[in-house]
């Protein structure tokens, strides 16, 4: 190999080395370029997030039953109608699963056998109960800060079970 055959070597290969930079370069701008022209796409799950992250703490729902706020405004307040936000899971057990899980002093159980003789009562009848008091059940179930709302919610939460 005689050096002019190095210079010519050292030439070329410069050459593509420079045209490969250049190329580079020129790739960059191209693309920096279309990032700038078309629109960023839209991500669905970033609005439904921003969506949730905004709403009014007045539309989540707290409670067993799923209502939305605009029903419970539109409902009147009946006297028997469970409040909004009773929950009635809560109420059995706090005051009411210790007897009714157990069966304890003779308390129906939620499953059907218990109650095939008291569920022809009809609801009315087995709320003014738990309320008033029945046999070894006091009223209540004892827990006389509860209220007749209240009540209604957890026996149709039982009721509910079975
Ligand atoms: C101290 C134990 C005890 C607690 C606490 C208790 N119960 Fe009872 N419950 C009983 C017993 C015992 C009976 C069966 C009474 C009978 O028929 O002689 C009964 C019966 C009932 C009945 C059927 C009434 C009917 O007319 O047949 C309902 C409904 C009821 N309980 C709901 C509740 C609810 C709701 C709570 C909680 C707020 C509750 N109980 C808490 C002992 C209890």
């Amino acid at each position: 190999m005689s050096q002019e055959d190095d210079k010519v070597f050292l030439r070329n290969f410069s050459m593509i080395i420079i045209m490969l930079v250049v190329f580079t370069i020129a790739m960059a701008l191209v693309g920096n370029h279309f990032n700038n022209v078309l629109a960023p796409a839209e991500n669905p799950s970033r609005q439904a997030n921003l969506e949730k992250r905004i709403q009014s703490p007045a539309s989540v729902n707290t409670g067993a039953q799923p209502q939305a706020p605009a029903q419970v405004a539109a409902t009147p307040a009946a006297d028997a109608a469970p409040e909004a936000d009773i929950d009635g899971a809560k109420v059995y057990q706090n005051a009411c699963m210790a007897c009714h899980a157990s069966g304890a002093a003779g308390a129906p159980k939620l499953d059907a056998a218990s109650w095939t003789e008291r569920l022809p009562k009809g609801e009315e009848e087995l709320v003014n109960n738990a309320i008033n008091g029945i046999g070894a059940m006091p009223p209540k179930g004892g827990q006389m800060q509860l209220s007749d709302a209240e009540i209604l919610a957890a026996v149709q939460y039982m009721l509910a079970q079975l």
